[in-house]
Parts: structure tokens; sequence; C-alpha cells
């Protein structure tokens, strides 16, 4: 059986360098993306990864990135950025509203349609959320990410229903856990490794009969 192919959009370093490396090492075809150039991802350069260029805000930089139609197994939308440090709805400016919003909800949305015909039916289409986007959980504070993963998760569902179910291809709102990198920080509770090892599982074991999921990385179902 052919090796099975994901791409990763957001691959610089991080959860998605990471994922590159998971997928990888269980032998699937990665296609990654960076902004600018990664030395940690090109290190890694060989016959089952291919690097492109994409910005998750800007459609015309992954228009055409050479993916066949059909061609993917799983797409995992992994972008994403903090937003501005005060992190406040009082003091935010329009433009960090515009920033965070774009990169972390609008743009993988729109990403995700762009692309989902270059999922097969029965495929897989994750984008990578977070905890805290869910309202239920929350106690408030973070009010720039929190917004934009909620409004991610709202954008991901409707994906799921407007668009990939009659493709049965399964959208998954990815809670990656608190992990150690550049967003996460040294005091997070998991390494990359453990992270990425769960995320791959969850991914692996999707797609087939559409719907739409809000989980962890080990599997768990996180409340809206
Ligand atoms: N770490 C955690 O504890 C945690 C928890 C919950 C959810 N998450 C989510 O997991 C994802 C990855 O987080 P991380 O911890 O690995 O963060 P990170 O270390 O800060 O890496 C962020 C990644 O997103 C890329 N990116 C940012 N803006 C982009 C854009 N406009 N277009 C394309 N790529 C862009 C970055 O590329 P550059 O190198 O070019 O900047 C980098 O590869 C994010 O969506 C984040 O919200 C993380």
């Amino acid at each position: 059986m052919a090796n099975k192919t994901v791409f990763i959009f957001g691959a610089s370093r991080g959860i998605g360098l990471g994922l590159v490396k998971e997928f990888a090492s269980r032998g699937w075809h990665v296609v990654a993306s960076e902004r600018s150039r990664s030395d940690d991802l090109h290190a890694l350069e060989g016959d089952s990864l291919r690097i492109v260029t994409a910005d998750v805000t800007e459609p015309g930089s992954y228009a055409d990135l050479g993916l066949a139609d059909g061609g993917l197994d799983a797409i995992i939308l992994n972008a994403g950025i903090t937003g501005a440090s005060h992190q406040s709805a009082q003091q935010a400016t329009s433009d960090e509203v515009a920033e965070v919003m774009m990169t972390n909800a609008f743009g993988p949305t729109r990403a995700a349609k762009a692309l989902l015909p270059k999922l097969k039916d029965g495929g897989t289409l994750a984008v990578m959320s977070s905890l805290m986007g869910s309202i239920a959980d929350s106690s408030g504070g973070y009010e720039l990410y929190r917004t934009s993963k909620t409004a991610l998760n709202m954008l991901a569902k409707g994906v799921a229903e407007q668009d990939a179910a009659a493709r049965d291809i399964e959208v998954l709102s990815l809670h990656p856990g608190w992990v150690q990198t550049d967003m996460g920080g040294p005091n997070a509770t998991l390494t990359v490794e453990e992270s990425v090892k769960g995320l791959a599982d969850v991914v692996e074991g999707a797609g087939g009969g559409g719907g739409f999921r809000y989980v962890d990385y080990s599997g768990k179902t996180l409340p809206f």
C-alpha cells in the first residue's frame, strides 16, 4: 500500500516541526510549510519531506503549492500566534484584533476551504485549536488568544458540516496540551515529543464518515 501523505501548515518550529518528525518516523510522506527559511525544518529534508513556503494569512501564498487534487490523506493547519502581549480586549487596537483573528481563525478557515480539494474523500482535516478556546472551560484572561480559538472552533465546525461532510472528511479541532515551545514556554507540562505522538495517534485514527470533534492530544473530547 502506498504511503500516506500529510500537509502540515506552519512547520518551522514548535509543535508543527515536531509533527513533521513524528509523521515521517511513522512512514508518512510529509509536505511542510514555512514562512521564511527554517534551518531546523530543512535539516529534515529528504525523500519523504517536501518543504513549501506559505503564510496562512495570505491566500495567494498557498494557491499553488503543487499539491495534486485528492493526493492528501490529512491536512493539519497548525500555524498560530498568541497575539498582542497585553491580551486585553480593552486595550487591543483594531490591527491587533485583526492580526490574531486572521492568523488563528479566519486564515486557517480560508486555507481549509481552499485546500479541501487536495484531500482524499474520507481524509482528515485538522486545525490546531486550544482548550483556551473552550467557553465551558474558561475562567477569563487571554482575551485575544481565547476568542480567536473559540472562533476557530466555530468556523471549523462549519467547514465540517458545510464543506467536508459530503466527502466523508472528518474535521478535528485539536488541543495539543500545554507544550514546551516558544508559545507554551519552559514551564509547560508536555514536551513537543509527547504532544505530537498523541496528536499523530488522533489524526491516524480519524477520517472516514465525516463529522467534527474537539479533542485533545490524548483523544479526549473537550467541552465547547
Ligand atoms: N504550545 C502550547 O502550549 C499550545 C497550546 C494550545 C494550542 N497551541 C497551538 O498550537 C499551534 C502551534 O503552537 P506552538 O506552541 O508550536 O507555537 P510556536 O512555537 O510559536 O510556533 C508557531 C508556528 O506557527 C507559525 N506561524 C505563525 N504565524 C503564521 C502565519 N501567518 N503563517 C504561517 N505560519 C505561521 C510559526 O511560523 P514562524 O516561525 O514563521 O513564525 C511557527 O511555525 C498554534 O496554533 C497554537 O495556538 C499551542
